[in-house]
Order: structure tokens, then C-alpha cells, then sequence
């Protein structure tokens, strides 16, 4: 049984996890987090579609595609020749930053949603720029005209567009999301430290990330109003952890080019404990966007596999609350996961 999936999107994220698909293809195992998730190996997941409105990209088969510039993710392995080519996509005039004053090459939706019933795609995932709000919700709606499922990887709010989530539910299709949240990324890192700390008693009284990385994704969100959305999402993340008010800011980014795909997050933390005795914690946290949200993918895309073929549409809020920043039942990470495992982890 193959879960088929088409891209929209072929970035490094998109680069990364296909070299990760081909990784695991057969018996290799290491640094998988689940070899079987929902009863699905790896091996299971395969894409049939991809879409991008780079014209660097638009026409590659997808093996060039992965590479091709501005892609700047590592090449862990060679990838074999694909029969897929990447498609034109939608824009709603909304380019990210490092696309604008290039010709995109563009689709409608209705053309979109052909080319996913042709390839018999079930799900659509959504890995496009940060920022391009009205892209990623016709997306969407490519996805529901076609019969699919959407995972939005993005940090666009389609899960608080009332309308879309009503179609999809009446569709009895998976709407999945919103910001995927990267295995040990900052986010899930800043959630843990907080989590520890209230845990043990301290008071949190403050607490700072600062992201500096490369890649054009790091490149967009120094675009302030990107820059302000991708905040707001990962600022409400990271405090539920805390059950009372502090000071928080999360995810203020900085552009490196030469740092590539990676990344080093900071993190800053103040607190107290008996008789108001200060403490602080100044670490530092250095990851590879593209791996880090590989694992977590491929679990909610084999999830929601599941979920969308045997009609288990109830469990869409543990997909969303393990794998994504923003969901619609936001819980505490640790919460999230247990939830996610009971239902899916073999
Ligand atoms: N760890 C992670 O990598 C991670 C974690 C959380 C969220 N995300 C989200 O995943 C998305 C992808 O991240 P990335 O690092 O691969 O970004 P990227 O900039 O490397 O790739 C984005 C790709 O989308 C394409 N694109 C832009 N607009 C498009 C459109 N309208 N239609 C089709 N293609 C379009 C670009 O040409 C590019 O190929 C971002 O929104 C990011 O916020 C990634």
C-alpha cells in the first residue's frame, strides 16, 4: 500500500525529506524516531505530485528540482530519477521576498486540483514560502476540490479559517496543522526548558530565542511583517507551558547565508526559587532545518493517512497538537506526544 502524496512547495524542507524517503526506503534504520507509524513504514510514503512557481524549479524532475538553487540543503544521499516533474503552482500575489521581481510560473487552482485527481494523490502538503497566506488557502482548496487531504507546514492560519475547516469536515477530509514543529527545533527546545523549570518550581519570569540561520526560508522571515507572524506562532507555543503570565519572545530571526540549511537558536531564561533567589540559563541549540522536520513529517503524513482512509477523522486534533505549533486544541508538548503514540505508534 502506497500513501501518496504530492508537494507544494520544493524547498529545502521538501528537498530533504525526499533524500529521507530514499534513505529509508529499505531495511536502514538509523535516526528514525517511529519505523512504524498507523502501521506504515516509510517505504509506504510515496510522491506522485510536486508543484513550485520558481521557474529555477518549475520542469525538473523532482531528483534536479531537489537540488536545484536557491535550494542550499545538504545532499545526504543521491536520489534516483523520479517520474514526477514539478508543476506550475498557485500565487495569489503574494511571493515571498526572494521570489519577487522573478517571473512565476502559475496555475489555478481548478488546474491544481486536476493534476492532484490525475496522479491519484490523497494528500497535499503544504511546505511553500512562510508568509504567503492566500497561496497556502487556495491550496487548501485545491486539496478539498480534488478529495485530498492538506498538511500545512506553513505558519499561515488555515485552521482559524472557520469556512475551510467547516468544508473540510463536512468533505470528511483531514485538515492538518498549522507550523510544523520541528522534532528538536527551537520551539519544542524552549517549550521543554520552560516545562522543566515550572516542573521543579521555579518561578519564570522571563525568557528570550533568537534563530540566525541561512537558506532563502531565513532569508523571507527578516521580512518584518513574516517576521511578526512566525513570532506570534511560536511566542503562543511556547508559553502554554507556563501556566501563569511571563515574559516571552520567540523566533526572532536573523539571516547567515553561509550557515546554509542550520541554524543556532539562543535561548535566555530568568526565574526564582527559595526566597527569590535568581536563575538563569544561557544555552544554545544548533540544528539542520530540513532534518529536523523530517521525523515529525512523516509521522502526520502517515497519521493522517490513516486517519483519512478508515473515517478516524476525531483524532485530527492529536495530529495537529503533536506536529504543528499552532494547532486548533493547543496541549502541552508532552501531552501532545503521549496522546499522538496511543493512537498511531506501533
Ligand atoms: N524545520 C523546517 O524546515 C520547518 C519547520 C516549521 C515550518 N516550516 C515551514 O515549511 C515551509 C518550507 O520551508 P523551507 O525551509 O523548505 O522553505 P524554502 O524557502 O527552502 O522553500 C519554499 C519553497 O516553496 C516555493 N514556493 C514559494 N511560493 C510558492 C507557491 N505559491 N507555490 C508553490 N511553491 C512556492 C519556493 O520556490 C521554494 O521552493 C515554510 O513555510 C516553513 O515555515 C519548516
Amino acid at each position: 500500500m502506497a500513501v501518496k502524496l504530492a508537494l507544494a512547495g520544493v524547498g529545502n524542507c521538501a528537498s530533504v525529506f525526499l533524500q529521507g524517503l530514499r534513505f529509508y526506503s529499505g531495511a536502514e534504520r538509523r535516526g528514525l524516531w517511529h519505523p512504524n507509524v498507523a502501521g506504515l513504514k516509510p517505504g509506504d510514503v510515496q510522491v506522485v505530485a510536486a508543484f513550485d512557481v520558481d521557474p529555477g524549479k518549475v520542469g525538473l524532475e523532482l531528483s534536479k528540482a531537489a537540488f536545484a538553487p536557491p535550494n542550499v540543503a545538504r545532499k545526504y544521499v543521491a536520489l534516483t530519477k523520479s517520474r514526477v516533474s514539478v508543476s506550475a503552482g498557485i500565487s495569489k500575489g503574494d511571493a515571498a521576498p526572494h521570489l519577487r521581481g522573478t517571473k512565476l510560473q502559475k496555475a489555478n487552482s481548478e488546474e491544481v486540483a486536476n493534476q492532484l485527481e490525475a496522479s491519484g494523490t490523497d494528500i497535499l502538503v503544504n511546505m511553500i514560502s512562510s508568509g504567503s497566506d492566500g497561496s497556502s488557502e487556495e491550496y487548501a482548496r485545491a486539496a478539498l476540490r480534488a478529495g485530498c487531504g492538506f498538511i500545512n507546514c506553513t505558519p499561515t492560519l488555515v485552521q482559524r479559517n472557520n469556512k475551510l475547516v467547516a468544508d473540510f469536515q463536512k468533505a470528511r477530509l483531514p485538515l492538518i496543522g498549522d507550523d510544523l514543529m520541528s522534532q528538536f527545533g527551537g520551539t519544542v527546545f524552549h517549550k521543554g526548558l520552560l516545562s522543566l523549570m515550572v516542573k521543579r518550581g521555579i518561578k519564570v519570569s522571563k525568557s528570550y530565542q533568537l534563530d540566525v540561520g541561512g537558506g532563502s526560508e531565513t532569508l523571507n522571515t527578516i521580512d518584518e511583517v513574516i517576521k511578526m507572524a512566525k513570532r506570534e506562532s511560536k511566542t503562543a507555543s511556547v508559553a502554554l507551558e507556563v501556566p501563569y503570565k511571563f515574559e516571552t519572545v520567540a523566533g526572532t530571526t536573523d539571516f547567515v547565508d553561509y550557515m546554509g540549511n542550520d541554524r543556532t537558536s539562543y535561548f535566555w531564561f530568568e526565574g526564582s526559587s527559595f526566597m527569590n533567589v535568581g536563575t538563569t540559563v544561557d544555552v544554545y541549540l544548533r540544528s539542520s532545518d530540513g532534518a529536523n522536520a523530517g521525523n515529525v513529517l512523516l509521522d502526520v503524513v502517515r497519521a493522517t493517512y490513516r486517519c483519512m482512509k478508515i473515517g478516524k477523522l476525531g483524532t485530527v486534533g492529536e495530529i495537529c497538537a503533536y506536529g504543528f505549533k499552532s494547532p486548533p486544541k493547543p496541549m502541552h508538548f508532552d501531552e501532545a506526544y503521549s496522546k499522538f503514540a496511543a493512537l498511531y505508534v506501533k
